[in-house]
C-alpha cells in the first residue's frame, strides 16, 4: 500500500510522525506501507515556491492514499492568494477530485466531561457530517477584488452547485447512512439562496430512491443551533462546502477538542486524502504538545475507506479507546488538574496499546 505523507506546516509533521509510528507498527503485523513524503502548504512555498510543487501532486496521485497533516501559518499570511498555503490543500482536493468528505463526530465516554457541553447533552454523540469539498463558493467564479465606478474596493465570490455535483454528494451521504441509523438530514439556506434551492430539491430527489432513509431538511442558521442544544437528534448531515466548513467545526468542539477528529476526503472511486479537521495551530508548533490522536484516526480511516483493512482500522480505534481510559490526556483533552501528556507520549501509548 502506497502511501504520500504530506505532513505540512506548523504541528502537521509532529502529529504525522505519531500516526506513521502507528502504521510501522501494523507494518510488524504483516501490513507493507510504502511511505513517500512531500512538502505541502508552507513547506512546499519555502522549498519551491508553490503550495503545491507538480512533484508533490504527482506522489498523491500514484498513491493510494494520502495521508495529510496540516498547512498554514502567521508568516504566509500576507503572500498572494495563489502562494498561500492553504491553496495548496484546495487545489490537492480539486485536482484528485476529492469531492466527499467525510467529519465523523464520535465522542469517547471518557471525555464526555471535557466538552464544554454539559455530559448528559454530548454522551453517546455519534453523528457524521458528509461535506461536499470541491464546489460551492470556495470554487465558484468569478471571485476576486475590483475597483468600483465610485473609486471604493468591492469583494465579490461566487456561490454555486451543478446538479450533479449535488447528486454525487447525496448519494454518498445515503449510502453512509445506510451503514448507520438511516436518518439524512440535508442543510441549506434554502429560504434565502437560490443555490441552496436546487440543493434541496435534487438532494430529496436523490433521497426517493433510498426510502428506507429518513430524509429532512433543516436551515444551516437552526441547525448550528440544534448542534449546541441538541446534538444527538443527528445521524448524517449532508451540507455543502462552505456551510460544512463552519458547523464541523463547532461540531468538533461536542467531542471535547478538535483535537480528536479526523476526516476523510474521497473521490469517486474511493481514493482519499485523510486529515485531522484541525489546523496548523501555530501557537503551539514545536513545543510537542498537540494531540495526535485526530491524526492517528485519520490513519485509521484511510485503512478503512482507501485500503480495504477493516480490522486495522478497529484495532487503532480500539488503542485510543484504550489509552483513554488509561487516563492518557494530551493538554486540549485534559481536565483542570489532571496530568497532561506530550504528542510522542499520546503517540507512543497508542503504540503499546496495540
Ligand atoms: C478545513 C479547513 C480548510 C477548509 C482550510 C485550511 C482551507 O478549514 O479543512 O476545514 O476551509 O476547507
Ligand atoms: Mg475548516
Amino acid at each position: 500500500m502506497r502511501i504520500a505523507v504530506l505532513a505540512g506546516d506548523g504541528i502537521g509533521p509532529e502529529i504525522v510522525a505519531e500516526a506513521l509510528k502507528v502504521l510501522e507498527r501494523l507494518g510488524r503485523d504483516g501490513l507493507k506501507f510504502e511511505f513517500e513524503h512531500a512538502p505541502v502548504g508552507g513547506a512546499a512555498v519555502d522549498a519551491h515556491g508553490d503550495p503545491l510543487p507538480a512533484a508533490t501532486l504527482e506522489v498523491a496521485r500514484r498513491a493510494d492514499a494520502v495521508l495529510f497533516g496540516a498547512v498554514g501559518g502567521p508568516k504566509y499570511d500576507a503572500l498572494p492568494r495563489p502562494q498561500r498555503p492553504e491553496q495548496g490543500l484546495l487545489r490537492l482536493r480539486k485536482d484528485l477530485g476529492l469531492f466527499a468528505n467525510l467529519r465523523p463526530a464520535v465522542i469517547y465516554p471518557e471525555l464526555a466531561a471535557a466538552s464544554t457541553l454539559k455530559p448528559e447533552v454530548v454522551a453517546g454523540l455519534d453523528l457524521l457530517i458528509v461535506r461536499e469539498l470541491t464546489g460551492d463558493i470556495y470554487f465558484g467564479q468569478p471571485r476576486g477584488i475590483r475597483r468600483l465606478d465610485n473609486g471604493e474596493r468591492e469583494g465579490f465570490d461566487t456561490m454555486r452547485y451543478s446538479e450533479s455535483e449535488i447528486r454525487r454528494i447525496a448519494h454518498v451521504a445515503f449510502r453512509a447512512a445506510r451503514k448507520r441509523q438511516r436518518r439524512v438530514c440535508s442543510v441549506d439556506k434554502a429560504n434565502v439562496l437560490e443555490t441552496t434551492q436546487l440543493w434541496r430539491e435534487v438532494v430529496t430527489e436523490v433521497g426517493r430512491e433510498y426510502p428506507d432513509v429518513e430524509l429532512t431538511h433543516m436551515y444551516v442558521d437552526n441547525a448550528a443551533m440544534q448542534l449546541l442544544k441538541q446534538p444527538k437528534q443527528f445521524d448524517v448531515i449532508v451540507t455543502g462546502n462552505m456551510f460544512g466548513d463552519i458547523l464541523s467545526d463547532e461540531a468538533s468542539m461536542l467531542t471535547g477538542s478538535i483535537g480528536m477528529l479526523p476526516s476523510a476526503s474521497l473521490d469517486a472511486n474511493g481514493k482519499g486524502l485523510y486529515e485531522p479537521i484541525h489546523g496548523s495551530a501555530p501557537d503551539i508548533a514545536g513545543r510537542g504538545v498537540a494531540n495526535p490522536l485526530a491524526t492517528i484516526l485519520s490513519a485509521a480511516m484511510m485503512l478503512r475507506y482507501s485500503l480495504n483493512q477493516e480490522a486495522a482500522a478497529r484495532r487503532i480505534e480500539a488503542a485510543i479507546s484504550k489509552v483513554l481510559a488509561q487516563g492518557l490526556r494530551t493538554a486540549d483533552i485534559a481536565l483542570p488538574g489532571e496530568a497532561k501528556v506530550g504528542t510522542k507520549e499520546m503517540g507512543d501509548a497508542v503504540v503499546s496499546a496495540l
